[in-house]
């Protein structure tokens, strides 16, 4: 662990991730006391700002609703200072060092190893110059350093890879922390107690007894301003090759030998080894079109005309294990669709027919977002004196199971996870290295062939032809007509 004698460095500090993410994730930790009482924060970007026009945008940044809140962020404004400079001169980097040992001599253990954290909330076209940089400049000698990374980490497999040599070059494997938010949700982490320590659920995932899984991102709005980063990567590079890949490969990996960083992402590499690469005909691409007052992707200006950057996708693929095998997993990612929801839906297949009739299937599924729970729908006969089935539920509600609830931010995880020097939950090279392989070819086939996508109108459910695409690709859904989940109006 490295709390005590720390100082952070967030490069990108005036950026649309430090902003949303970062900044509030840190006072988030530091309000409630995870973060050491002498901890440093200082932010680095181009933009020229003195102390007080900072502060102030710092402030902006994070919600600070109640009075002691307040006080706390004025407490926390005075742990946060500002260094301006470019991404690629030196002159810029060695400020920073003097930023660096001016916080250091403020820490309370004098002769405590003084220990750095370099959080990268920037653009990947900087991304690998900065971190040399850093490297050169600002690495702690006696103390532990470590650098956070976020995506996009490249557009390809080949793309990846460079970066990460480049990347290697200055920072060993240990000092990396790649990021993907997904694994700090409350519910993604509770994956792994979920499926192994309940032991009829871990049993029941095989290919004897379920048809199909399905893992579902939905948002309800469109790229909106920031359709210019967008059109460059795509809804697969953006939300499935990594947040929903992630998912898939905690929720169908091997028991892990311990719950140790290695032993987790050692299965997991080894369950995405089995998931051959994507073809196109395993894929349904769609755009979103105006609708209402709602713009199409399109209409947003900071969008290339004509372009046919899939704003949907959903894409079937297999994982050809001795558990999964034949098993259809259907990722489906969207933007400017109903709703939000991220849930995972895992179908059984149908009870033996014969003496029932119609019968609906048991369902899992794993609502991820908004609004935690899991619940499994059954069916129960209704009560009374004729013989007559009705689908049911066993509910874990969190809203309703857990009282005083707080989910803690998936940053707020992270980051203290870094902190902590845990790598559970981020991204080691040869699973992003896999994730790109599984990807690569269908990227490649977009750009090359250019299909068109399926139009959409924005605040629908997706493509029309999404229903006929899961059914063919052996997602049977038996339509339960009758069943509302009752929980819906509790979230
Ligand atoms: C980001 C994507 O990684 O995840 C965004 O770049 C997306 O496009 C976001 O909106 C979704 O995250 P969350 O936590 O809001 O589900």
């Amino acid at each position: 662990a490295l709390k005590a004698s720390t100082t952070i460095v967030v490069a990108g500090a005036s950026g649309d991730l430090a902003k949303k993410k970062t900044f509030p994730a840190l006072f988030g930790l530091y309000n409630n006391g995870f973060l050491p009482s002498d901890i440093r924060i200082i932010g680095y970007a181009r933009t020229k700002m003195d102390p007080e026009e900072y502060h102030k945008r710092v402030t902006q940044y994070i919600k600070a609703p109640i009075p002691a809140m307040k006080k706390k962020l004025e407490e926390f404004l005075e742990r946060c200072s500002y260094v301006s400079g470019q991404y690629d001169k030196d002159d810029g980097f060695e400020e920073l060092e003097k930023e660096l040992k001016k916080c250091e001599e403020t820490y309370e253990d004098k002769k405590a190893p003084k220990n750095r954290v370099f959080y990268m909330a920037l653009p990947p076209s900087v991304f690998t110059v900065v971190a040399a940089n850093f490297k050169k400049h600002n690495y702690s000698e006696g103390g532990i350093n470590r650098i956070i990374v976020e995506k996009p980490f490249g557009k390809d497999l080949e793309s990846s890879r460079e970066m990460q040599v480049d990347l290697k070059k200055e920072w060993k494997e240990e000092e990396i922390f790649r990021i993907d938010h997904y694994l700090g949700k409350e519910m993604v982490k509770n994956l792994l107690v979920l499926r192994f320590a309940n032991v009829m659920l871990d049993a029941s995932f095989n290919k004897n007894l379920i048809s199909n899984v399905q893992i579902t991102f939905k948002e309800p709005f469109g790229t909106e301003g920031r359709g210019g980063y967008f059109d460059e990567f795509g809804i697969i590079r953006d939300v499935m090759q990594n947040h929903l890949l992630q998912v898939l490969s905690i929720l169908t990996m091997e028991r892990p030998v311990s719950f140790s960083s290695e032993d987790i992402r050692d299965e997991k590499v080894k369950v995405l080894r089995y998931i051959p690469e994507i073809k196109f005909e395993d894929v349904l691409l769609g755009q979103y079109t105006a609708s209402g007052d709602k713009p199409g992707y399109l209409d947003d200006e900071t969008v290339p005309k004509g372009s046919i950057c899939p704003t949907f996708a959903a894409c079937v693929l297999h994982i050809n294990s001795p558990r999964w095998e034949g098993v259809p997993f259907i990722l489906k990612a969207g933007k400017a669709l109903n709703e939000q929801k991220t849930e995972i839906r895992i179908q059984y297949k149908d009870v033996t027919q014969g003496i029932f009739k119609e019968i609906t299937r048991n369902e899992l599924v794993i609502r991820v977002q908004p609004g935690e729970a899991v619940y499994l729908k059954m069916n129960s006969k209704a009560p009374g004196l004729a013989m007559r089935t009705v689908p049911t539920e066993m509910d874990l509600t969190y809203k309703r199971r857990f009282s005083d609830l707080k989910i803690p931010e998936a940053y707020e995880a992270l980051i203290l996870d870094a902190l902590n020097g845990d790598h559970s939950n981020f991204v080691r090279d040869d699973e992003l290295d896999i994730a790109w392989k599984i990807f690569t070819p269908i990227l490649h086939y977009i750009e090359e062939k250019k299909p068109k996508p399926h139009g959409y109108a924005y605040g629908s459910r997706g493509p029309e032809e999404l229903e006929k695409f899961v059914q063919d690709k052996g997602a049977f859904v038996r339509s339960s007509a009758n069943y509302t989940w009752p929980s819906t109006s509790v979230l």
